[in-house]
């Protein structure tokens, strides 16, 4: 191969491809997102992919084996999409709540994370494909996130931040790593060779290939010289002409371009896409979902009593969030939501709204048609929506250079009455209802980030008197961006006439008090948690506070579930009979939630992160960088280890989560490093528990009163006693010096019981 081919083989050749080399036998390199689906190389609503529950999700079942199974069927999907890599998954840490992407990554802990990453590296991988873990590293919020420089000092890296990526390099062996957008202490992650070229490689013997974050990669020769073998997306990355300028000029030697190459090649010698065996995934995603679910209080209301009337409330109950913004976005083929999932389980159901959680416009319900016509008004191309958005990003269905207008339309299921419709997007629209203009104009973008008009459209609202059903037509015309990504991303939505919000509130108030139980689903929303911003507040939006609170004044059993990635406030918390969370579920949320709540399935969640009482009382709350430095000034105090320190107690602590029966934890047993804990199912069901073996210093000194030190899962049938054994790793006894890892002498307590809280721990 000359040099121009190799050094183009490097670069992406579009949003998720790398250029074949056919003279060396590589076909294209296929990437996709993401952790809880995967998109495929059209990311499109004609191409639906499964959809999983969240990460948070996944961690919150804190079961390795259920983990590893997610990934079986993740490569199962890349395989019938060509994927040859996965990108995902996400192992950086919820260093704060506020974290935008806290939803997709797994936990405050770095031991859970890296055994939940480790677990889906290996079920992925198990099905001949390949992954990125990402982001490599401290890559845990938002704010300024491709600039941002995170200042941290080594020991709280090593012991944190690094400790997840370590122990999935040790033991999964993945096959890709994705460097992160930030830099960390002045080095840009995708040019930091102390990182990727020594530790990672180096320390590691990690023996993949590092792929950029997209568009992260931004100078050719300190990204080749630092250790990056792939920069992706293209075309214009900065490998190809670049790099093979940089090695003519003598500033890369052409060695390396050889060594990237080959771990390219070796990339391809590990994947096989070949068909096999994989499990049902709908049914894998409903069982994950029912596993995950995390119950934070009962008083004894759930599960429910046969035969209860049970007024369910929300907005999310009837338009659920199932998968978070951004990268971990995908279209999968339905949605079950908490109303159907308790219809189909024969659930004596009312529904009431009462309040939403976001103040936008949903997509149309309706089966939509998009048309793609070049200048002259000549079809390029017709494909079917599921409702009225339509995203395009990256590789387009049609020739870009020729798409001149695409036009969404359908008929709208409408009532009679002064219906909302909106305009989503950024550019001109002409929106019309049964031949009437309603919309002829542009629609301009809050942000100036080219992609936010793709995540974070705006909307321009229009309210029409509808006769009832009509034909609708949403035209845009699209204005070519100069470079890649290429993206068309807009939406004809539509809501139907309701009574104001006070008033549905009212209602629910009402529909609650006539009931056996209300069930009041609440949530976050895409404009409050997603990709590229952070959070600013953990309170939930609109009035759903009040919602809870005035349903709950009415009736005593008033069950919460809980519709989030990541946590919220509930000052309500002391008011309800139960709290359920159910993350962002996955497609078939709404039957995990019948399952639940029916008690046809216990609720198996543990929190993977503390959840506050408020924002006020969080530790670590800084995301903010100065002058584009963001200093972990906390150190290795984060999360439940910064908590316990603080001597503040939040809502609910890490580890925590109730079942359907009760545990007594019996005896704990230490040899060396094994620990044996015994426990007894002390309730009337069979049950199944996460055993958290937590170590604590007698001496803590400049640690942390007590950290998770190894976890397992077990099952008993009433009454049954189990003992389960797990293995301490050594570095959990360990600390990062100067001189390398060292072991701490000194005595240790071990300690297992219900949650990390001192209370409900036995020595
Ligand atoms: C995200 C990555 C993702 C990539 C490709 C980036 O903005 O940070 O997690 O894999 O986009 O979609």
């Amino acid at each position: 191969m000359n040099l121009d081919r190799k050094a183009a083989l490097l670069g992406g050749q579009d949003m998720w491809t790398l250029p074949a080399a056919p003279e060396i036998g590589l076909p294209s390199l296929v990437t996709s997102d993401g952790p809880i689906g995967v998109r495929g190389a059209r990311w499109m609503a004609g191409d639906p992919a499964l959809a999983l529950p969240s990460p948070t999700a996944l961690a919150a079942t804190w079961d390795v084996g259920l983990v590893r199974r997610a990934g079986e069927v993740l490569a199962a999907e890349c395989r019938r999409k060509g994927v040859h890599v996965l990108l995902a998954p996400s192992v950086n840490l919820h260093r704060t709540p506020l974290g935008g992407r806290h939803f997709e990554f797994f936990s405050e802990d770095p031991l859970l994370t890296g055994e939940i990453g480790a677990a889906y590296v290996a079920g992925v991988q198990s099905g001949g494909v390949g992954v990125t873990v990402k982001h490599f590293v401290a890559n845990d919020s938002e704010t300024e996130r491709m600039t941002v420089d995170v200042q941290v000092d080594e020991r709280t890296l090593r012991e944190l931040y690094l400790a997840p990526f370590e122990l999935v390099v040790r033991k999964a062996a993945p096959w890709g790593v994705m460097a992160a957008y930030n830099g960390v202490n002045g080095v840009p992650m995708c040019e930091h060779a102390g990182l990727i070229e020594g530790v990672l490689r180096g320390e590691w013997g990690f023996d993949g290939i590092v792929m950029s974050d997209w568009t992260a990669a931004r100078d050719a020769v300190r990204c080749a010289l630092g250790g990056l073998d792939l920069a992706m997306p293209g075309p214009g990355s900065v490998y190809g002409e670049p790099l093979a300028r940089a090695v003519l000029e003598g500033l890369v030697p052409e060695e390396i371009l050889d060594l990237k190459v080959a771990r390219l090649k070796a990339l391809f010698a590990r994947v096989d896409l070949a068909d096999r065996e994989s499990e049902d995934g709908a049914a894998l995603a409903r069982e994950i979902a029912a596993r995950s679910f995390t119950l934070l209080t009962n008083d004894g209301v759930l599960p429910l009593d046969p035969g209860r009337k049970v007024a369910l409330i929300g907005g999310p109950a009837a338009d659920p969030r199932v998968t978070g913004g951004g990268s971990a976005m995908v279209f999968p083929d339905h949605t079950v939501s908490p109303l159907e999932g308790l219809t189909a389980a024969g659930v004596d159901v009312a529904y009431s709204r009462g309040a939403d959680a976001s103040a936008t416009v949903a997509p149309a319900v309706m089966a939509a048609t998009a048309t793609a016509r070049d200048a002259a008004g000549r079809v390029l191309g017709e494909f079917p929506l599921k409702d009225g958005a339509l995203l395009w990003l990256g590789t387009l269905p049609v020739p870009y250079e020729e798409l001149h207008t695409v036009e969404i339309s359908g008929v709208l299921d409408a009532a009679p009455g002064w219906n909302t419709l909106a305009v989503q997007g950024v550019g001109r629209f002409t929106l019309e209802a049964n031949g009437r203009t309603l919309f002829d104009g542009a629609v301009r973008p809050d942000a100036d980030d080219p992609l936010a008009g793709f995540f974070f459209p705006p909307q321009h609202e229009v309210l029409a008197d509808l006769p009832g059903p009509v034909v609708v037509s949403l035209v845009h015309t699209v204005r070519h961006a100069p470079e890649p990504p290429f993206f068309v991303g807009f939406a004809l939505c539509h809501r139907e006439p309701r009574p104001t919000t006070g008033r549905m509130i009212t209602q629910a108030v009402e529909a609650a008090r006539e009931a056996d139980v209300a069930v009041v689903v609440v949530g976050t929303s895409k404009e409050v948690e997603s990709e590229g911003f952070d959070r600013t507040s953990l309170k939930l939006p609109g009035r759903q506070d009040e919602l809870v609170s005035r349903v709950a004044a009415v009736n005593p059993r008033t069950v919460v579930v809980v519709n989030a990635g990541s946590p919220v406030e509930m000052p309500w918390r002391d008011e309800v009979a139960a709290i359920l969370l159910t993350w962002f579920p996955g497609q078939e949320g709404g039957h995990a939630l019948a399952d639940v709540l029916t008690g046809a399935a216990e609720p198996g969640g543990r929190l993977p992160t503390t959840w506050p009482a408020e924002l006020a009382d969080c530790p670590v709350i800084n995301v903010t960088p100065e002058e584009g430095v963001l200093r972990y000034d906390e150190g290795r105090f984060v999360g439940y280890r910064a908590w316990d320190r603080h001597g503040t107690a939040p809502a609910f602590p890490f580890g925590h989560g109730l079942g359907y029966t009760t545990w007594s934890y019996d005896e704990i047993a230490v040899d060396g490093l094994e620990v044996t804990v015994t426990l007894t199912n002390t309730g009337p069901r069979p049950g199944r528990e996460v055993v958290q073996v937590y170590l604590a210093p007698d001496e803590p000194g400049d640690r942390p009163a007590r950290w998770l030190a190894a976890f397992t899962t077990c099952a008993a049938q009433p009454g049954e006693t189990v003992s389960v054994t797990v293995e301490i790793p050594r570095r959990a006894v360990e600390v990062w010096t100067e001189r390398g890892w060292e072991a701490v002498p000194g005595a240790y307590r071990v300690l297992s019981g219900l949650s990390v809280s001192p209370t409900r721990l036995k020595i």
